[in-house]
């Protein structure tokens, strides 16, 4: 089973993510990130998080994702699910679509085709986003004095707005697959509707 997290920068998703997969035990969980968990990745990684890497213009932005999306789907989630691994994925098409589409301004069917192509087709079974308001993210990125901070700080809050109502509008479409949870909860109640919802989905 192929699950991902989504949602805007600070939404908690890598902590959701963890304690999950603390739940669930951790035999046969691959636990897994984009960008950056194949060898290509953790280099395109650099790149395109590297706050001096601003001024990227978004066709080249997007290209580096979808690369390291290849590479990752064929290196590590492919093998993983083919091991017959549950794989948790710290985001993945739909970050596309939000980022580079809803808030970077590029075609969505165009980015659509493009996520096809680099994901071998492969979809999730099931994706949480996590949903807040982004006064509220990036209260809690400075909080944590995250070092990220550079790039999302070369952002002002409308980018990441738009990046919110690009999620939203992509669970509204896919909304079998993405279950939105209101990220402004504690994280053990997350955790426990997180749950409820994958054995829900669980192949028997
Ligand atoms: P990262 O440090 O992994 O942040 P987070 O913990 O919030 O995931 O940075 C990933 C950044 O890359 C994040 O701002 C979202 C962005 N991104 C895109 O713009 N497009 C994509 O396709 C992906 C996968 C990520």
């Amino acid at each position: 089973m192929f699950v991902t997290f989504e949602g805007i920068d600070g939404s908690g998703k890598t902590t959701l993510l963890q304690a999950l997969a603390e739940t669930m035990g951790k035999a046969h969980l691959c636990l897994t990130r984009e960008p950056g968990d194949s060898a290509l990745g953790k280099r395109l990684r650099e790149i395109v998080l590297d706050a001096k890497t601003k001024g990227l213009d978004a066709r080249a932005e997007l290209f580096l994702f979808l690369a390291d999306r290849a590479q990752h789907v064929a290196q590590v989630i492919r093998p993983a699910l083919e091991r017959g691994e549950m794989v948790f994925c710290d985001r993945y098409c739909d970050s596309t679509l939000a980022y580079q589409g809803a808030a970077r301004g590029l075609s969505q069917d165009c980015i659509m085709d493009l996520n096809a192509l680099a994901s071998f087709g492969l979809e999730p079974d099931l994706t949480f986003l996590l949903d807040l308001p982004v006064s509220v993210a990036k209260s809690r990125m400075q909080q944590r004095n995250e070092a990220f901070e550079g790039r999302f700080d070369s952002y002002d809050g409308s980018f990441h707005e738009a990046v919110r109502a690009g999620f939203l509008e992509l669970a509204t479409r896919y909304a079998e697959r993405i279950y939105v949870l209101d990220a402004t909860r504690s994280l053990k109640e997350l955790v426990s509707e997180a749950h409820k919802q994958l054995l829900a989905r669980m192949p028997q």
